[in-house]
């Protein structure tokens, strides 16, 4: 009886220990990669996060790399790619893991393929109903029109977002709510819809060429 209790109270400190200590590295870049101290994890917190993204529009290449703690919940679910418009296309990765400092070193960005004969229709320009063009095409396996919108906060900013377009599988999430990592970089995704990309019907061009 004495031993159980002995074995129980320190499997339970033990546990405690390990779910209230989780230490992992916190930083922020505008690289593909950061390393910053270590952090201890408060709370609800057990997971250490790694997050990059990376928009281009045209030749503007724009990166962010975020690391740091933050719940479970808020883990997004790993790589994906986006593209918007005939232009600007958006690739990131993201890992959460569960060990002290297991979020070091760098993601790999999936891969910017070449078109895949699909297209999704283009987002409305801001406050009209022009849009840019009356097609996206799609890339490599984005296979899913999106259409996703919520609030982005970095910094001091926090600002809406509606992203359009062509998508892969895990942007095509039904799971409403917040991810990231509080204090650094945490979207709310408010709307989330998600359908089968558009063949490219080739007989339009046949008709072109009669014409
Ligand atoms: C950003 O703004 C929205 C809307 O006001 C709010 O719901 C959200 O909590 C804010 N996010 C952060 C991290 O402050």
């Amino acid at each position: 009886m004495k031993i159980s209790l002995e074995i129980s109270v320190w499997l339970l400190t033990t546990l405690l220990a390990t779910g209230i200590c989780l230490q992992c590295e916190r930083c922020e870049s505008a690289t593909r990669s950061c390393s910053g101290p270590l952090q201890t994890c408060k709370g609800p917190q057990s997971a250490c996060l790694t997050l990059t993204v990376e928009t281009r529009v045209g030749k503007m290449r724009k990166v962010a790399t975020y690391k740091g703690c933050t719940k479970l919940e808020y883990c997004p679910l790993g790589p994906f790619t986006i593209t918007t418009a005939p232009e600007e296309r958006i690739r990131s990765n993201s890992e959460c893991c569960c060990q002290d400092h297991c979020n070091k070193g760098a993601l790999r960005l999936p891969l910017l393929s070449e078109p895949n004969q699909r297209w999704c229709p283009p987002r409305n320009l801001r406050g009209s109903t022009c849009t840019i063009g009356d097609k996206v095409f799609c890339h490599g396996r984005e296979v899913y029109c999106i259409y996703l919108s919520g609030y982005a906060a970095a910094g001091s900013k926090n600002e809406t977002f509606v992203r359009q377009g062509c998508g892969t599988q895990h942007i095509c999430t039904d799971k409403l709510g917040i991810f990231g990592i509080p204090g650094l970089f945490l979207e709310t995704l408010t709307k989330a819809d998600c359908n089968q990309a558009n063949e490219i019907d080739y007989s339009d061009f046949r008709d072109l060429s009669w014409n």
